[in-house]
């Protein structure tokens, strides 16, 4: 019996890992839909300079690889890797570091938000 209950405690315990990791995120972000920040990875064509582990996609290597983006402490080497920060670098990396690569891609700060809970994923 007891068995039985440390199973269901188990499964019960499995089963809620990954909606509230999503939660999370979703605070953290201001409310990002990782689901569809996921979608618009390839949609901004992120891909053809990244290699997102879980995206297909071109596997670029002009930029680093974003995988653990999660984990990370720095965005770029140089800024705090903080949701505000990682939404104001995916939608202008050049007013925050004027000589780096990345060019602007006109994303919007809802797809931001989107895209920045979808990298808090990535661990
Ligand atoms: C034309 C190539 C290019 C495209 C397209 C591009 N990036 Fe980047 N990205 C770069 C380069 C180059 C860097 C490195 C900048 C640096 O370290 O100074 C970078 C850095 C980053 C970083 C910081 C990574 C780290 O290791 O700290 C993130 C996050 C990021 N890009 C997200 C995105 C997202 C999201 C998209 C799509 C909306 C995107 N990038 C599209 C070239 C690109």
């Amino acid at each position: 019996m007891r068995r039985i209950a440390c199973v269901a405690l188990l499964v019960v315990v499995v089963a809620c890992h990954k909606p509230r990791e999503k939660y999370q995120n979703m605070a953290a972000t201001g409310g990002g839909n990782a689901d569809r920040g996921e979608q618009l990875v390839t949609t901004y064509g992120c891909t053809s300079c990244h290699d997102i582990p879980g995206v297909n996609g071109p596997k670029g290597m002009v930029g680093p690889s974003l995988g653990k983006m999660a984990v990370r402490p720095y965005i770029a080497g140089k800024f705090v890797n903080t949701p505000q920060n990682m939404m104001q670098w995916i939608q202008n990396p050049q007013r925050m570091d004027p000589l780096n690569a990345m060019p602007n891609l006109g994303v919007t700060p809802n797809d931001a938000r989107d895209i920045t809970a979808y990298l808090y994923t990535l661990k």
